[in-house]
């Protein structure tokens, strides 16, 4: 892993606004929670849903195509496609990565 930079600026991603950006192959979106930024793979691990279009609640983000429901700080499943809670094993979990902060743009260890 190394950290590697997005071409976003941290003035760029703002709360409720999920930022879809690729860094090498990978599609990769940042969110905004307070001061903190968190960065998550940009596909949903279901059936690939943009995440970049989901919508980010109390530290959450939602799938856009059925509603599968992600810990942005671990990625966890809080909830299955279609809103099954507590979740019964639909999908799995995110993939997270460190972000950082670099001279305005942000950075993330992929
Ligand atoms: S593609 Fe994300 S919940 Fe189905």
């Amino acid at each position: 892993m190394s950290w590697r930079r997005t071409g976003v600026r941290e003035a760029e991603v703002v709360e409720n606004a999920p930022k879809g950006t690729t860094v090498g192959d990978a599609p990769v979106v940042l969110v905004r929670l307070g001061a903190e930024l968190r960065a998550i793979q940009g596909a949903c691990p279901h059936i690939g849903g943009d995440l970049a279009d989901g919508t980010v609640e109390l530290g959450k983000i939602v799938c856009p195509l059925h509603g599968a429901t992600f810990d942005l700080a671990s990625g966890a499943v809080r909830a299955d496609p279609f809103g099954v809670v507590p979740p019964e094993g639909a999908v799995g979990p995110l993939t997270t990565y460190p972000v950082r902060v670099a001279d305005g743009e942000v950075e993330v260890d992929l």
